[in-house]
């Protein structure tokens, strides 16, 4: 070969190998997940399984990135987020989808389940996956129901009767029906941030809160509260949600790879989920630093019938055939 033809052909390989690499570095799809809690967390460890068989089942197709601790949004902006684009997947609270659709305000009714398992049968139901389209005229997709758990309430006084929240101010996620539960007991909602809201009881711009074990023991709630009632009053689960166009607009590859990942990852963590709990309630317990309240049964019936009210003032945008389903899984 003349030397020229040999260096157009060195230049024209090298040229193509460029291309080639510019090629794959741009067909990795980037997929950024945003969420509020610490990665100690059932959410935080179910999202970075999430990355973790994502990137193993798709290699270098695809390079996922947590967000965790509301470093990206918090829940109120990450919905329109990932509609932009900016973020693909995110985990709010099902408490925290009030503005985009009312069906799944049925999660927070107060009592609607006994037990974890109860909401397990009812999410993994034709009624409870019909949920993941909720949103649809929204752009906004389901792809997985992610466990916390039942929430307790704190406060700085002891709370054992419904009368006893009387006048308190707690601190809630965006959600017209938990106003209304704390309204029922005569009690003052506050819709806050996640993020916001250890400083707010700290300071004492609200008096208590409703949460999790698992955010109770995270966020340290209880260095700052004297007392928790164990009155799993309450669901705090997840829906992960991503935008309906990028999801389908996916290379089919990519999504299946996705979808398995989802999938693994919604069971990993919802297997720690009550591991997790049950761990981290007996942190706070040790840690001295607050007093836990049991209630007896009949201080329990008190809650449920002081709180029951809501339901009916809901059913009409709920649909009390979905409530219905849902009461019918506490067996
Ligand atoms: C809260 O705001 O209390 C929770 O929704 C936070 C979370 O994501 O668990």
């Amino acid at each position: 070969m003349r030397p020229v033809t040999k260096k157009i052909l060195i230049a024209s390989t090298a040229l193509l190998a460029g291309l080639g690499m510019a090629y794959s570095a741009s067909a990795q799809e980037i997929i950024k997940f945003s969420h509020v809690v610490a990665p100690n967390t059932p959410k935080g460890k179910a999202a970075d399984y999430f990355k973790k068989r994502a990137e193993e089942i798709l290699g270098d197709k695809v390079k996922v990135e947590i967000y965790p601790n509301s470093q990206l949004f918090n829940d109120d902006k990450v919905l329109p987020a990932i509609l932009r684009g900016d973020v693909q997947f995110g985990a709010p609270s099902l408490a925290k989808f009030g503005k985009w659709t009312k069906k799944l305000g049925i999660y927070d009714l107060p009592f609607l389940f006994k037990d974890m398992n109860a909401v397990t049968c009812f999410q993994d139901s034709d009624d409870g996956k019909s949920l993941f389209n909720a949103m649809s005229d929204k752009g906004l997709t389901g792809v997985g129901y992610w466990h916390n758990g039942l929430k307790q309430l704190s406060a700085n006084k002891p709370l054992r009767e419904p009368s006893d929240a009387k006048g308190l101010k707690f601190r809630i996620q965006s959600s017209d029906v938990l106003a209304a539960q704390f309204e029922a007991v005569g009690a003052v909602p506050q819709k806050m941030a996640f993020s916001e809201t250890y400083s707010a009881l700290q300071t004492g711009v609200v008096d208590g809160q409703e949460n999790t074990w698992s955010n109770i023991y995270s966020q340290k709630f209880y260095e700052v509260q004297d007392y928790i009632t164990e009155s799993n009053h309450g669901l705090l689960d997840y829906m992960v949600v991503t935008s309906t166009k990028w999801w389908d607009g996916l290379d089919p590859e990519i999504r299946d790879g996705l979808a398995q990942a989802m999938s693994e990852a919604t069971k990993y963590g919802n297997d720690l989920a009550a591991e997790l709990t049950a761990q981290q309630r007996q942190e706070v317990i040790d840690s001295g630093e607050t007093n836990l309240i049991e209630l007896t049964d009949a201080q329990f019936k008190d809650w449920q019938t002081a709180m029951k009210p809501v339901w009916n003032q809901f059913s009409g945008e709920i649909g009390q055939d979905l409530i219905d389903a849902a009461a019918a899984c506490n067996k």
